[in-house]
């Protein structure tokens, strides 16, 4: 069987922006996977330079150098704006495509490409030619609340409060002054304020498929660890609920990267993980009855590489769970 195993054919994928960090959680998952190999990994400033992951070195090439026809599939890890045109380009070289940007996702102007919330969109993603992967946000927030809005257990005309805590990491290696050590460490802080975040509109588009009416409100903030989020979402319910947990339950059973726990998770349950881990409560003392969301995953994780992963893998007819840390 292990013998065997060493003469399994590989499938060859692309990483373009594999110097990121997103990029770099791709090749390392790729180079652990049984049945990929990685054709090639680019990067534009740190073009040339090395990166050692899951025991291979890789040199970084220029986008431009890279024969994305050598490439089965491949994933965009490039920032938005620069995506969507290797995403037409890589169509052109007759590869799929799985986009990590918000370039083709849902609400930002894209409409016939698949929103690759695998859970959700599991029969769109299996075997598609291009893939949109959500944002990180998105990933733990709709997770956490499409449940309950399916189940219409939301108050129609109610605000779904979403507060959120990323690590740094989810906000790029471009080099920024407020990203410097010093100004993050032993900090905490709002940004993105006034609801006006970019991925509300991937968000509103997914909550507005299941016909609820609700408005989100969503306040994101910047967490000093390197990596994780933790989303904590009020939810305003028509009636209480005497099992908090079983709408979670009920929607995700069977689901082996969704766990839904009696205690609220923590960053070090999820982070090197391809999982979004939940829980919920109905929160005492007020009139309206509220539900507690907590969501949390590894922004580079289940929201981004691994879950690009997950889609790659049912895109190219694989085990959905194959490569992946669960
Ligand atoms: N970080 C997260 O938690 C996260 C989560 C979900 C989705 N995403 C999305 O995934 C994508 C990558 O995110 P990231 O955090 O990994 O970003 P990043 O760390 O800033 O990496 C961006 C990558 O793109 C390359 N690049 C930048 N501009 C380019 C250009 N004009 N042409 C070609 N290559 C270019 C960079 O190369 P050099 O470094 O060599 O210049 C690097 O490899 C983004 O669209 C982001 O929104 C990120």
């Amino acid at each position: 069987m292990q013998e065997y195993s060493l003469y399994v054919h590989k499938i060859p994928v692309g990483v373009l922006g594999a110097s990121g960090y997103a990029g770099r959680e791709l090749c390392a998952l790729i180079l652990g996977h049984p049945r990929l190999s990685l054709a090639f990994a680019s990067a534009n400033a740190q073009r040339g330079e090395h990166f050692h992951a899951a025991g291979s070195s890789i040199t970084f090439a220029a986008p431009e150098d890279v024969a994305l026809a050598s490439a089965e599939l491949v994933f965009s890890a490039l920032p938005h704006g620069a995506s969507a045109d290797w995403v037409a380009r890589t169509r052109e070289a007759g590869a799929r495509a799985v986009d990590l940007s918000a370039d083709l996702r849902i609400g930002n102007g894209a409409s016939d490409v698949p929103y690759g919330l695998t859970e959700v969109a599991r029969a769109e993603v299996t075997g598609a030619q291009v893939i949109a992967n959500p944002g990180c946000y998105p990933t733990a927030t709709l997770i956490a609340i499409l449940p309950l809005l399916e189940a219409g257990l939301v108050v129609a005309g109610s605000t779904i409060s979403i507060s959120a805590a990323s690590g740094v990491t989810g906000a790029g290696m471009a080099p920024r002054t407020d990203l410097l050590f010093g100004e993050v460490t032993e900090n905490f802080k709002a940004y993105g304020v006034a609801n006006e975040h970019r991925h509300l509109r991937e968000m509103r588009a997914m909550v507005a498929r299941t016909g609820a009416d609700v408005d989100l409100l969503f306040t994101p903030h910047l967490l000093p660890v390197a990596r994780g989020i933790l989303a904590t979402i009020l939810v305003p319910l028509s009636a209480p609920l005497a099992d908090p947990l079983a709408p979670l339950r009920a929607r995700w059973k069977g689901e082996r990267f969704i766990e839904v726990s009696a205690e609220p998770p923590a960053l070090r349950d999820v982070v090197h993980r391809n999982v979004v881990r939940l829980s919920a409560r109905m929160a005492a003392h007020v009139r309206t009855p509220t539900l507690q969301v907590f969501a949390a995953i590894d922004n580079l994780v289940k929201g981004a590489a691994g879950q690009a992963l997950q889609n790659a893998n049912l895109a190219l007819g694989l085990a959905e769970d194959a490569g992946l840390p669960a």
